[in-house]
């Protein structure tokens, strides 16, 4: 490994590290546009020069294009580099618009950053500046070509790493253009991206436009809940609306990026016909009004109908947390039945891909792009796990062959735009042992247990594509807690009442059966047949933990308060004529919270940490963290 000196501080990198990351790993930061972690170099912006004092090379150089050598002796702070960074920012600003304080990148733009750091605040350029017309690229980005310093961050990105063809570099010099041959909405299903990856303002978030400032933003390391993979986010909201949500790096999960399902999938958590406020036999009530009825009627439910009649029912979308206190409330009443799933065949498969998942052979999405083979089996990629879809094509990229196995995955054009495939009819088709690294990804909707027992006896790693952000959590303490799919509890007839929780149930409930309570977030229609709803708080208005699809467990921090948002306040409403210290509507309490308030009313102890007992080696799990893997434990 060479070893160089970086303003005096001695390092020794792996080979192959160039000056700018190897910077980076002792925390002296060099400007950037151009490079970034995930696409490497590019050597457009001329931003990062440094000075090499010593060693084989001399002199100015541009830190990201050049590969750390032995001897090297490296000044970030020399003059002379200095004044070639200060000198690239102010051509760059000779046709970038001067409106920072009222751009709307304006607290979140690298430009505005180094350009303030370096100290460019006398334009001397007096010409015209260049400008361009801008694209109309849907109902998602927004298009500002006047702010771009072509650094080809984003075809970079859209081309090469999503593998998007709508979308590119077009003319050339000064004239040069980033955007789409026509107006049009970008096709890539990785396109809000652009977002994020973009150092300056050209593409911005549509849907949260002049909405807010960055330092306006409540904001907090999340999770993503639109499917198993657990994509590290942070949502950003303002006034108790989510607004935007942003990709947060994990190396093991996502990576830097995050799919446009997940970025743009914000306004159920807004949506006015969310249920606010507890009901009971659909009057307003108070949420401690609500839990005293709960405990009322149980007491007469089960006088009646005995504790066998029972049905507490948890969910793969509700937290770990909320499941666990679901399994003690099923404990506490003596209940019939525990449920996580809806329906057996779903409960069958996630609970027979979790136990046969360890610590050798689970397949985080890194693994899946250092693979050197990668077989699809029994999923819609695109549609079960769109990061998956784009880590197979990293793999793809880096020269692996990826087989789709079967006739339940869908071969469509935006699959073919991301990897080449090969077709094979079964696994046994597929040359696994011929790779050093094969990953299996097997989805767990459709042929049944065959599949997933036949991709697990193939001793290559695996990724099961799971139902839900906690899906993998549901499957663990199903097998814990001796819990049943809620249609097996329905067949075997004894059930009479149910109390829901975040719960996804068949809206032809049989008549005979009570909702005796059911609490979500979503409007869902099992609400309209619960005798008490009950309002809890979604994932951001809460800390809780989701366990991946690789049995990764993360934690999610609470991003802003429950309640209605101040936008579309009734006048009634807002502004409040009486002083208040709570928000309008924001009684919501986390599930597990209700459920803890429901258990101390009915006589157990109030928990105010659910991680106990097994599951206290989560408990200081830290959102920032990373995340524990449960297969390590389990
Ligand atoms: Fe090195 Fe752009 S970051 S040239």
């Amino acid at each position: 490994m060479p070893k160089l000196i970086i303003d005096n501080i001695e390092l020794e990198v792996p080979e192959g590290t160039n000056v700018l990351e190897a910077a980076r790993s002792v925390g002296i930061v060099i400007p950037h546009f151009c490079w970034h972690p995930a696409l490497g170099k590019a050597g457009a912006c001329r931003v990062c020069a440094v000075k090499l004092l010593e060693g084989p090379v001399k002199g100015l150089q541009m830190s990201c294009m050049l590969p750390v050598q032995d001897g090297m002796v490296v000044s970030t702070t020399d003059e002379e580099a200095l004044a070639m960074r200060r000198a690239v920012i102010e051509w760059l600003m000779i046709n970038h618009p001067h409106d920072c304080p009222v751009c709307d990148e304006g607290g979140e733009c690298q430009l505005q950053d180094y350009t303030i750091a370096g100290g460019h605040g006398i334009r001397r350029y007096d010409g015209k500046k260049r400008t361009h017309f801008n694209q109309q690229l849907g109902p998602y980005i927004e298009h500002e070509m006047n702010r771009c310093i072509q650094c080809y961050r984003c075809a970079r990105f859209y081309q090469e790493y999503a593998g998007g063809t709508d979308f590119g570099v077009m003319g050339r010099a000064g004239t040069i253009y980033f955007g789409r041959q026509q107006d049009g909405t970008l096709e890539s299903p990785f396109s809000g991206n652009l977002v994020d990856i973009c150092p300056t303002g050209v593409f911005t978030d549509k849907t949260a436009r002049f909405r807010a400032r960055y330092w306006d933003y409540d904001m907090a390391p999340s999770v993503c809940p639109h499917c198993s993979l657990g994509c590290n986010t942070v949502p950003m909201a303002r006034y108790r609306e989510l607004l935007k949500t942003t990709a947060r790096r994990n190396d093991a999960v996502n990576g830097w990026f995050l799919c446009d399902r997940g970025r743009f999938s914000n306004s159920a958590v807004n949506a006015p016909d969310r249920p606010r406020r507890a009901l009971v036999d659909s009057q307003p009530v108070s949420v401690a009004a609500a839990l005293d009825a709960i405990s009322l009627r149980l007491n007469g439910f089960l006088a009646l109908h005995g504790s066998g009649a029972l049905a507490i029912v948890g969910s793969p979308r509700m937290s770990l947390e909320g499941n666990l206190l679901a399994a003690r409330l099923r404990d506490l009443l003596g209940a019939g039945a525990l449920c996580y799933f809806s329906d057996v065949l779903h409960a069958e498969r996630a609970v027979e891909a979790v136990s046969l998942l360890n610590f050798e052979n689970s397949a985080s999405q890194e693994d899946v792009r250092q693979s050197d083979l990668v077989a699809v089996m029994e999923c819609d990629l695109l549609d079960q796990a769109p990061m998956m879809a784009l880590a197979v094509r990293q793999a793809w990229r880096n020269g692996a062959r990826v087989y789709i196995v079967g006739s339940e995955c869908p071969i469509d054009v935006a699959q073919q735009e991301l990897f080449e495939s090969e077709s094979a009819i079964s696994l046994s088709d597929v040359p696994l042992a011929s790779a050093k690294r094969p990953v299996i990804i097997c989805g767990t909707r459709h042929k049944g247990l065959l599949q997933i027992r036949t991709a697990a006896a193939s001793g290559a790693r695996l990724a099961f594509i799971l139902d839900g952000p906690n899906a993998f959590g549901c499957a663990l303490l199903s097998n814990q807690q001796g819990a049943i799919s809620f249609s097996e509890a329905l067949v075997e007839g004894k059930i009479k009442g149910v109390i829901a929780l975040e719960a996804d149930l068949p809206s032809d409930l049989p008549l005979g059966i009570r909702v005796l309570a059911a609490a979500d977030w979503l409007p869902t229609p099992l609400l309209e047949r619960a005798e008490i709803v009950l309002p809890v708080t979604s994932w951001v208005e809460m800390d809780g933990t989701y366990v991946n699809n690789e049995g990764r467990a993360q934690r999610f921090k609470q991003v802003m308060q429950p309640g209605l948002p101040i936008k579309g306040l009734t006048p009634e409403l807002h502004p409040p004529r009486v002083h208040r210290h709570d928000a309008p509507a924001g009684e919501a309490l986390p599930s597990w919270r209700m459920l803890s308030e429901l258990l101390e009313r009915l006589g157990d102890e109030r928990f105010e940490e659910p991680l106990s007992g097994r599951w206290e080696v989560l408990s200081g799990l830290q959102a920032e963290g990373g995340g524990e893997l449960l297969t390590r434990v389990k």
